[in-house]
C-alpha cells in the first residue's frame, strides 16, 4: 500500500477489475457529497480502507475519521462512546469526554459491523441521523452532529432487516449509496499486480532483495482461494518474504495462514460480485471463534519455523513474552 490509510485517496486505488472499477467509480461520486455510504463485502476485502479513502476524497478530509465498532459492547459504554459522557455521569466517570458523533462533527462517522449492532444501538443511531441532535450521559445539553455516515458490513443488510437483526427504518436512513467489494477470488487478473507491489514493500522493508517468483510459487498464490481476501494476501506475501533466503521466492516459501483452512467450501457467491459468508452448515463444522484462530495461527506459524521461537514472534510481530503466554494456551 503506498499511503498510509490517512492519506490514502480514492485515486491511489487501482484496479484492473471491471466490478472493482465500478466499485471505485461510485467511491469516487460518493466522495463528492454527503450521501450515507454503505460497503458490503467479505472480511479483508477492504472496507475499512475504501472508508478512509473515501472521506480524504471528499471535502470532509480536513476534519476528523472517527470509527466505530459497536458490536459486544456494554449498553452504557455503548451511550458513552456514541454521545460522550459528562464528570461523574457513571461510576469511574472521572472526567467529561465527548464521544463519536460529536468528534465526528463536520467529519465522517464509519460505523463498522454495522449489521451486528444491538437493538439499543441502532435507537441510539437512528436518532441522532433523524434528529441530528444528542446528549453526551449525565447531561440535558443538547448537542449537535452533522457527521457523515459511512457503514461497512460483510452481510447483506437487507437480509439482515428480514431475519428481524437490522431496524428497516435504520437501514432506509443509512442506505444512501450501496457499493460492493468483490472478494479477491473474483479479481484474479489483479492478482499478479497486488502480489508484485506487496512484495516490493515487504522486501524493502525486510532489507532484502528478492527479484522474481518461482512459476511454481506463483502457480499456489494463483490458485488460492483467499477466503481473507486482501488481508490473506498481505500476510502471505508478507510472510514468504520472510522465509525467502534468496533472490527469488520459491514454492515453499508461499504458507497459507490456516485460519479457514478446514472449510474449503466458498460461500454462495452472487452475480453483484459479493459473497456472503451465509454458508451456516458449514461453518458450524468448524469453531469459527476469534481465540481459535489465533491459537491454530500461533501453532502454526511455530511448527513451520521448526519451533524457533525467535522467529515465530518475528513472523507474527509480536514480542516473545507474548509468544510464550500464546505457546502455553496452546500446548
Ligand atoms: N486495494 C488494496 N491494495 C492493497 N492492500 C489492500 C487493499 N485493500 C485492502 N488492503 C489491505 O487489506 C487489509 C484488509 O483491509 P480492510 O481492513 O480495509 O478490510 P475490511 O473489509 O475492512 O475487513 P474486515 O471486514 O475484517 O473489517 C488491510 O491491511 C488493507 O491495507
Ligand atoms: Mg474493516
Amino acid at each position: 500500500m503506498q499511503e498510509p490509510l490517512s492519506k490514502l485517496r480514492i485515486e491511489d486505488l487501482t484496479t484492473s477489475n471491471e466490478a472493482m472499477a465500478r466499485c471505485l467509480q461510485l467511491a469516487a461520486l460518493a466522495a463528492k457529497s454527503d450521501v450515507p455510504v454503505v460497503l458490503l463485502g467479505e472480511t479483508g476485502t477492504g472496507k475499512t480502507l475504501l472508508a478512509h479513502a473515501i472521506h480524504n476524497s471528499s471535502a470532509r478530509a480536513g476534519r476528523p475519521f472517527i470509527a466505530f465498532n459497536a458490536s459486544a459492547m456494554s449498553d452504557t459504554l455503548l451511550e458513552s462512546q456514541l454521545f460522550g459522557h459528562e464528570r461523574g455521569a457513571f461510576t469511574g466517570a472521572q472526567q467529561s469526554v465527548k464521544g463519536k458523533f460529536e468528534l465526528a462533527d463536520d467529519g465522517t462517522l464509519f460505523l463498522d459491523e454495522i449489521s451486528e449492532m444491538s437493538p439499543l444501538a441502532q435507537v441510539k443511531i437512528l436518532r441522532v441521523l433523524e434528529y441530528g441532535e444528542f446528549e453526551r450521559l449525565g447531561s440535558e445539553r443538547m448537542l449537535t452532529s452533522n457527521a457523515r455516515i459511512i457503514c461497512a458490513s460483510n452481510c447483506s443488510l437487507r437480509e439482515r432487516v428480514q431475519h428481524g437483526k437490522l431496524r428497516e427504518d435504520l437501514y432506509q436512513r443509512l442506505n444512501g449509496l450501496t457499493l460492493l467489494i468483490p472478494p479477491l477470488r473474483e479479481r484474479i487478473q489483479e492478482l499478479p499486480a497486488l502480489i508484485a507491489a506487496e512484495l516490493k514493500a515487504a522486501a524493502l522493508k525486510e532489507g532484502k532483495d528478492i527479484t522474481a517468483i518461482h512459476p511454481e510459487a506463483m502457480e499456489k498464490l494463483l490458485h488460492h482461494q483467499w477466503r481473507g481476501n486482501l488481508r490473506e494476501l498481505n500476510h502471505t506475501v508478507q510472510t514468504m518474504t520472510l522465509f525467502c533466503d534468496g533472490p527469488v521466492i520459491l514454492p515453499q516459501h508461499v504458507i497459507f495462514p490456516p485460519d479457514l483452512e478446514a472449510d474449503r467450501s466458498v460461500p454462495g457467491s452472487e452475480k453483484t460480485g459479493v459473497a456472503f459468508p451465509n454458508n451456516q452448515q458449514s461453518h458450524a463444522r468448524i469453531d469459527l471463534s476469534l481465540a481459535s484462530a489465533v491459537k491454530r495461527h500461533v501453532h502454526f506459524v511455530y511448527e513451520q519455523t521448526n519451533r524457533n521461537r525467535r522467529r515465530t514472534a518475528k513472523l507474527l510481530g509480536i514480542s516473545r513474552a507474548t509468544l510464550a503466554r500464546h505457546l502455553r494456551n496452546v500446548a
